[in-house]
């Protein structure tokens, strides 16, 4: 299952995106479905695409159901989605639930986003009756989502998405496990339970046990010194003992009930569980099936920009302070045949070979620009206007944009590049293992004579 934030990068589809955005939206959906997803939850970003495009991936879908029991028709009241799931698992049957946060905007009028303080308490109670085991797929923030945990009974589970700081380590309040995992497939969080149907938490009950042991310790050890110190006849005289031992009779009784309690919930322990997240880097395995859906739907993207770029008109621009590789190659042969022979000379082919050459994810490591931030660059639409000499990662990807210099060498310098000009391309996603003393000695220029 997913929490949700899983099909748009935000909450609005930018504008002149939105066939490219809402193609990937349909990728993830089947990417998702062939790697057994049942649920997902239903946040801001996944109702980018408007409303309508949710329910038709919902209806459409053969094995994954889009929960949310509080996204309501505003004049009927009645849910859009299903409220909740069951999954039969083992002996087990899950009920899996999805909550909207209800401060998302729904761009429309037909439809609103109840509080989760009036929907949650039904639909817990239904569930609960068709299940052993209930999970609550959130878009609310962490603060809510302890305020649910603490205020609704029933809850065994709640899973949150779309929110920082990620990946946060399971906790139990008030007998319900929270726990969230990265967004945007940076990670997968793997939850080892071992449910004994109990409804209460290992880790917990332990905890409550614990807590009111070191409670007698404390009034035992308090009784023990006055004990000593005063007389045993005027001892039960003493207002203060009678109260320490009043302190003990209670918390011997709590102590023996939460054991109580134990013995006969429980048929032999509390549930427990481990947690772990596992990063997906570039060197993890693909699933060949998955990679399939995927290579499909950056294929069809890259069509749709191709069409794109075709009919979008050309501006001048920043580009006119690079002079490209074939300029540079007038006055230094050297390092120009040198760089030839590395593959940064070849990038932009590297992605026309797997058809990925207007796909603008790809493009701005894959060619020369005079800066690499993806947003400015995309805001001024330079990947739509590359001349053919800027297609590979050249000379000036690393030296900086040099136009002035070749016109003016004598009096204007390029930058020599640092390590900080490698990891703008080479990060921890794209390149594990950059180590710069090494790799850059595979793409030093040779020394020049002029
Ligand atoms: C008209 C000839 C000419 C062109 C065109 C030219 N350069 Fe140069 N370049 C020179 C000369 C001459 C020097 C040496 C200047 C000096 O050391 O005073 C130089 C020096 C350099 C240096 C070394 C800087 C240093 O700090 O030592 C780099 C790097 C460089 N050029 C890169 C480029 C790049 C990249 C291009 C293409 C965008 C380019 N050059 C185009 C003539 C040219
Ligand atoms: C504009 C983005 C970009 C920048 C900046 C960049 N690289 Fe690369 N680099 C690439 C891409 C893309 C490839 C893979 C090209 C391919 O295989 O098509 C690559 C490949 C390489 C390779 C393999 C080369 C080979 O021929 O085997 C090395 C080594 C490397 N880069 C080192 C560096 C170093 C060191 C720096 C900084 C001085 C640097 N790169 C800067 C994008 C970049
Ligand atoms: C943040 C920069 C960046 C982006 C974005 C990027 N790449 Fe690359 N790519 C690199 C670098 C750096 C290398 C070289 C890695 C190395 O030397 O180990 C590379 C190498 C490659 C290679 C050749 C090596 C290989 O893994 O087979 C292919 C193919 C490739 N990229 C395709 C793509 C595609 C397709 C996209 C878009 C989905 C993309 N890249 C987006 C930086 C990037
Ligand atoms: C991937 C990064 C990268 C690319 C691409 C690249 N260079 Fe370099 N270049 C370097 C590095 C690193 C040095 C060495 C800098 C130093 O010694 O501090 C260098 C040095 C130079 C020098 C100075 C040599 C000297 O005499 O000291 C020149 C000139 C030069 N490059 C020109 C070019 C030209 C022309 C191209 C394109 C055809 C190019 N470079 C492409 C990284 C790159």
């Amino acid at each position: 299952m997913d929490s949700g934030a899983l099909l748009f990068k935000r909450p609005a589809v930018r504008v002149g995106h939105e066939r490219q955005e809402t193609t990937t939206a349909r990728g993830i959906v089947l990417a998702m479905e062939a790697m057994n997803c049942r649920a997902a939850g239903i946040s801001s970003r996944d109702l980018a695409g408007g409303i309508d495009l949710l329910r038709e991936l919902d209806a459409s879908s053969e094995g994954m159901r889009w929960l949310s029991m509080n996204i309501v028709g505003r004049e009927d009241s009645e849910p859009l989605f299903a409220p909740f799931i069951t999954q039969r698992v083992g002996e087990t049957t899950i009920a899996i639930l999805g909550l909207t946060n209800d401060k998302i905007s729904l761009h429309s009028n037909d439809y609103t986003i109840k509080p989760w303080q009036d929907a949650l308490a039904d639909v817990v109670k239904k569930a609960e009756k068709q299940s052993d085991m209930v999970i609550l797929l959130s878009s609310y923030p962490d603060a809510i989502n302890e305020q649910i945990a603490r205020k609704a009974a029933g809850l065994d589970l709640i899973f949150s998405s779309g929110h920082r700081p990620v990946n946060q380590i399971p906790k139990v309040i008030n007998n319900t496990l929270l726990a969230k995992t990265s967004d945007r497939g940076k990670y997968l969080g793997v939850l080892r339970i071992n449910w004994t149907g109990t409804g209460i938490w290992g880790q917990d009950f332990m905890i409550r046990v614990r807590a009111e042991q070191n409670r007698l310790d404390r009034v035992n050890w308090q009784m023990g010194r006055m004990e000593k110190r005063i007389d045993p006849d005027k001892l039960k005289e003493e207002k203060r003992y009678q109260k320490l031992l009043i302190s003990k009779e209670e918390i011997t009784a709590q102590i023996h009930s939460l054991k109580e309690e134990k013995t006969n919930k429980l048929t032999n322990e509390p549930s427990s569980f481990n947690n772990q997240f596992i990063a997906l880097k570039s060197s993890v395995p693909q699933n060949k099936q998955v990679q399939k859906i995927v290579d499909q739907t950056t294929q069809t993207v890259n069509e749709l920009n191709r069409k794109k770029v075709r009919s979008s008109p050309k501006k001048q621009s920043a580009l006119n302070s690079m002079a490209g590789w074939k300029k540079c190659a007038e006055c230094h042969q050297d390092q120009t045949a040198f760089w030839q022979n590395t593959s940064h000379a070849k990038a932009f082919k590297t992605l026309e070979k797997v058809n990925q050459q207007f796909n603008e994810e790809c493009l701005v490591c894959h060619v020369t620009l005079p800066w690499y931030e993806p947003k400015r660059v995309r805001a001024e639409k330079l990947l739509h206007q590359l001349p053919e000499k800027l297609n590979n990662v050249g000379c000036e990807s690393c030296h900086g944009p040099s136009m002035a210099h070749s016109n003016d060498p004598e009096n204007t310098l390029p930058a020599q590049p640092t390590e900080a000009t490698c990891t703008g391309c080479h990060n921890s996603e794209h390149d594990d293992n950059l180590v710069f003393s090494e790799k850059v000695e595979r793409i030093r220029c040779p020394d020049s004579d002029i």
